[in-house]
């Protein structure tokens, strides 16, 4: 933490330094900085562009690929490095709040006070939203995690009930492995790796073996007999995939699910944005089951954006009306129907969501009430971006091959204690 928000706090001290060679910006136009490339998340993106040109406000794109941002927020730290900040940014997290303790970050207390946020967003995501009493960040929705997402033929074809557990999981990959169906469908990088690894072992030891280990990093928890099952467990997932899996990205591995090339992908609900931008319907075309074992837990991540100073000016017209529009039932309800996540408003009808936002929307309501929304380390939102990284990287070794189970146990709780 303390390594990374020195970074954070250079970079905005250098803003700040800059802030008068800043380039001036139309009053009615927003820069926004994403990691939105896919073609569903364009399709999500294209709800809000169309909702600020409505407003004639225009649109200026910074997309920097890479799920869980860490590639947008090396751009980000640059760009305020050189004094050139977009006026928003997606943001996950313990990030937002580097961000706001480096003083960075404009408030938007006024706009979230006049719309009442505060009664319509969980306190598990205000967390990451406010800081030290102030709206930092305008959230628009709720991912989670701990999904799989499986091909209705390639399921059928398995004949067997869906897994409820870890070891029925491994029984429908086996099948479908026998019938020359690839089993899981994967993308070789280490964030999609880190998002699967939270739901490996939430299944393994539950809600509570997952809040010790990797919320609250217990040394104990993180030595564990479970969190070897989970090491274990992962080598054993490797076991599954095609060979060409490394560096697919995300989307290309939802497309082999979507074209029954592989029988299912375990991916935050941002997959179920490419099942919908490619016309597919759930329970015709694909099902959506939480990852097996992880059930009435929701581990998650919150899209939010962020909006940086412009020295003591205030929040600009564009900007203003971003931060206003995000929040609003009817745009939570659109973009989050394109998107996959739930909105990150509880108020908003699920009347125009599928089965499975449905499925999410009323899992994340269950997961508010019986305390067990907790946020993805792969994500940003369990752990600070430092060891969020130093987790990736056992991670990814291990499932690359580069550590046996037994050396990535033993050097997950290292790593972790390093980067702290
Ligand atoms: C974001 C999602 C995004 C995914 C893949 C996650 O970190 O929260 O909105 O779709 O990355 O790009």
């Amino acid at each position: 933490m303390f390594k990374k928000m020195l970074s954070v706090a250079a970079a905005t001290a250098a803003l700040l330094a800059f802030q008068p060679a800043a380039p001036a910006r139309a009053a009615d136009s927003v820069e926004v900085l994403h990691w939105w490339t896919s073609g569903g998340e364009a399709a999500g993106l294209a709800v809000l562009k169309k909702t600020l040109a409505d407003q004639g406000v225009e649109w200026k794109d910074a997309p920097v690929a890479g799920g869980g941002g860490s590639g947008a927020m090396t751009t980000l730290k640059a760009r305020m490095t050189a004094g050139n900040p977009p006026t928003a940014s997606q943001m996950l997290g313990y990030a937002i709040l580097d961000w706001a303790e480096a003083g960075a970050l404009a408030d938007l207390t006024p706009i979230a006070v006049a719309n009442h946020w505060d009664s319509a967003i969980p306190k598990a995501i205000q967390k990451f939203a406010t800081y030290e009493g102030k709206w930092i960040a305008a959230p628009v929705n709720v991912h989670s995690t701990n999904w799989i997402w499986v091909s209705k033929a390639a399921m059928d074809k398995v004949g067997l009930p869906a897994p409820t557990d870890w070891d029925s999981l491994i029984k429908v990959m086996d099948k479908a492995k026998s019938l020359g169906i690839i089993p899981l469908a994967q993308g070789g990088q280490a964030w999609q790796e880190a998002t699967m690894f939270d739901s490996v072992v939430l299944t393994t030891g539950g809600a509570d073996l997952y809040k010790k280990a990797m919320i609250d990093l217990d040394e104990g928890a993180l030595k564990s007999p479970a969190m070897h099952t989970a090491f274990e467990r992962m080598a054993k997932l490797r076991t599954y995939v095609d060979p060409n899996f490394p560096g697919r990205d995300w989307n290309l591995a939802t497309s082999m699910v979507i074209k029954g090339e592989a029988l299912l992908q375990v991916m935050g609900d941002w997959a179920k944005g490419e099942f919908i931008n490619a016309k597919k319907e759930p329970g015709k075309d694909f099902l959506c089951f939480r990852f097996p074992g992880t059930q009435g837990v929701v581990t998650f991540n919150a899209d939010q954006f962020v909006f940086f100073k412009h020295g003591s000016a205030p929040l600009d017209a564009g900007a203003t009306k971003m931060a206003t529009d995000i929040e609003t039932a009817s745009f939570q309800s659109a973009f989050n129907v394109i998107k996959g996540s739930a909105p990150a408003r509880t108020d908003v009808p699920d009347t125009a969501f599928d089965a499975c936002g449905k499925k999410a929307m009323a899992d994340l309501k269950d997961a508010v009430a019986k305390n067990t929304l907790l946020g993805s380390s792969a994500q940003g939102y369990g752990v600070p971006p430092a060891i969020q990284n130093a987790m990736y990287d056992v991670i990814t070794k291990l499932f690359n091959g580069q550590l046996t189970v037994d050396q990535a146990f033993a050097e997950f709780p290292k790593a972790i204690a390093a980067a702290k």
